[in-house]
């Protein structure tokens, strides 16, 4: 039986509401326990279905892997694999993660080779260069990556591409860099938040990296590394989109654990829109009150405003006062909720990595699909914001990474309700 939501018209919102742990944060950060022999716990965990996946995934490596509410300790010992199957990484593209760690601890890895996805073609050249420059040989065979190199060895890689750096693909040569002889630097790296949580497990487990935030990482490689306790930090996409939220709908809602820091493109933007952010003592509180403003936005990599939250802040252009141009530049192909949101009423014409989006009082509410994680946060928020009912299925994809998004929003006062078909009215 398949779920489906039921949003009313929404607003305003009032309230407190917590943030998760960041998915993207923890899914590497699981990868990396594969590098050691000793066991490690990983708190504030998201319970969301990719984690669930990459549990999966270790545990075919032979990782236990075992969770506590938010916690999980993940026990290497069991009989190590190398091999990562089709059908986990067609599931969860983030897979790939584990290709550096097993590469490093094992000197071997075979990894099902990932293919393009909803939200664009993503290739992963910028990982195979990076690997190759520590020393690994990389052949494709019968739609596997198989990765050889033992033992790799310290070098300069460059990990920039067309699109600007590579999250995974600087994840990738920093688990391989750390056990690998001599010093790695990787030139223009990712700086997301998610990286530099992932390098304080490392340096937890005994790594000695250097520059994780900056565009240079330095990593010096060291023989063993050892088991680590590690909290992940807070997710700064589902903190974006409950500020998102409470700015399309109105209210005053306080986002505890929204770190600014991570989100300074995000607030910049909102308040660009009319709301008011502050920063309170672990939180940012947001008001806001009648329609939004039109902005312009830009995604690009870190600090620039995330690919993440281009969904959600489409639904709020949709009902802004004006007219707004969002820009893609990390996948410009990243715009199937364009015809899900057009279904509602929305008035948006895409112009090629661009979408011109004409604000509109209401949105009219309709039954649509998600067709990926960030859109299916997106439609939920034009429901807040559509007369009548709006129908979102394909739940599936909410469930990949955001844990109980709807539930949080309802207590904020948000009309949404959760049936399963049979169940539907
Ligand atoms: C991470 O994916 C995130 N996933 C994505 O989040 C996020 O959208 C993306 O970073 C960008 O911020 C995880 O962290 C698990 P990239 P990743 O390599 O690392 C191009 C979500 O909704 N590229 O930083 O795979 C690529 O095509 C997901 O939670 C190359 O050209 O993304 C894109 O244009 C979806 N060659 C750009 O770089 C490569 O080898 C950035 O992609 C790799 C990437």
């Amino acid at each position: 039986m398949t779920d489906k939501l039921l949003i009313s018209a929404s607003g305003p919102l009032r309230g407190t509401v917590s943030v998760n742990g960041a998915k993207n944060a923890a899914l590497p950060i699981m990868a990396a326990c594969l590098l050691t022999d000793e066991p490690s716990v990983i708190e504030n965990v998201p319970q969301v279905t990719d984690v669930l996946t990459m549990a999966e995934m270790l545990r075919r490596l032979g990782v236990e892997v075992s969770f506590a509410g938010d916690r999980a300790t993940l026990r290497p010992g069991g009989t190590p694999g190398t091999e990562a199957p089709y059908e986990l990484v067609s599931r969860m593209r983030a897979s790939i993660c584990v290709l550096g760690p097993l590469l490093a601890k094992h000197g071997r890895a075979r990894v099902s080779m990932p293919g393009g996805c909803v939200i664009g073609a993503r290739p992963i050249d910028l990982h195979l260069k990076g690997l190759q420059a520590l020393g690994a040989r990389i052949t494709v065979e019968h739609g596997d990556l198989v990765a050889r190199g033992s033992p790799l060895r310290g070098a300069r890689v460059h990990l920039g591409g067309a699109f600007g750096s590579s999250v995974l693909g600087t994840a990738n040569v920093m688990t391989a860099g750390v056990l690998a002889e001599g010093v790695t630097v990787i030139e223009h790296a990712a700086c997301e938040p998610e990286i530099v949580d992932l390098a304080a497990m490392l340096s937890a487990m005994g790594a000695r990296i250097e520059g994780q935030g900056s565009p240079v990482i330095r990593i010096e490689g060291v023989p063993r590394l050892r088991g680590a306790r590690h909290r992940i930090i807070p997710d700064r996409i589902e903190a974006g989109t409950l500020m998102m939220a409470a700015a399309l709908a109105g209210g005053e809602v306080r986002v505890e654990g929204a770190r600014a820091e991570h989100l300074g493109a995000v607030i910049d933007k909102l308040s660009e829109a009319g709301a008011q952010i502050s920063k309170l003592n672990g939180a940012l509180r947001v008001q806001a009150k009648g329609r939004p403003q039109a902005v312009d936005v830009t995604t690009l990599p870190f600090p620039g405003f995330p690919t993440d939250l281009q969904a959600q802040m489409m639904a709020l252009m949709a009902v802004s006062r004006g007219v707004s141009v969002l820009t893609e530049q990390v996948y410009p192909e990243r715009f199937m909720h364009i015809a899900e949101l057009c279904r509602m009423g929305a008035s948006i014409a895409r112009e090629g990595a661009s979408a011109v989006v004409k604000g509109m009082t209401r949105l009219s509410g309709a039954r649509v699909t998600a067709p990926d994680l960030r859109a299916s946060a997106a439609l939920i928020l034009a429901g807040m914001a559509a007369d009548n009912q709006t129908e979102v299925t394909g739940l599936e994809h909410l469930e990949r990474g955001y844990q109980g998004l709807e539930g949080r929003l309802t207590r904020l006062g948000a009309k949404i309700r959760r049936v399963s078909d049979a169940a539907a009215p």
